[in-house]
């Protein structure tokens, strides 16, 4: 088990104005940010970071939705990280995350989710190192 994972704030949450009250509930909820940037990346960016969605039907508006505006990318530090952010960001679809999650919080649809987060140790490894060069990250 490792103890990082990755995040990004998605746009509509910076949009919002939510960047703050989320880093919040990151730090509040026992998580060290290891490295952190604010940017705003291409569509193809997207289809790169997401390419293992290719074919399924949301993955047009998925990349568009990540490209339409700036994103705070992160990897955070926790003992069973990716499992704790999991639990601490709540269902993917807002209408089902519990509450005090920062989906049930800040999310307004499936699509535009608010933040992500890694699905496996693997994962928080490769999405990480998407956005992190070696010297950013140790
Ligand atoms: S799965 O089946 O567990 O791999 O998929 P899931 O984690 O539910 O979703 C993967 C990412 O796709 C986004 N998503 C959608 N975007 C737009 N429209 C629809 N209907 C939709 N369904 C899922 C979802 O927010 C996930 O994005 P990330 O960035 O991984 O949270």
């Amino acid at each position: 088990m490792s103890n990082r994972t990755f995040t990004m704030i998605k746009p509509d949450a910076v949009k919002a104005g939510n960047i703050g009250n989320i880093l919040q509930m990151i730090t509040d909820g026992g998580f060290k940010i290891v490295a952190m940037k604010y940017l705003h990346i291409t569509t193809k960016q997207a289809e790169k970071f997401y390419e293992v969605h290719a074919g399924r039907p949301f993955y047009g508006e998925l990349t568009q939705f990540m490209s339409s505006g700036p994103i705070v990318a992160a990897i955070l530090e926790k003992e069973n990280a990716v499992a704790d952010f999991r639990k601490l960001i709540g269902a993917t679809n807002p209408a089902q995350a519990e509450e005090g999650t920062i989906r049930k919080k800040y999310a307004t649809s499936i699509g535009e989710n608010a933040v992500h987060g890694s699905d496996s140790d693997e994962n928080a490894l490769i999405e990480g190192s998407f956005y992190f060069s070696g010297l950013e990250q140790f």
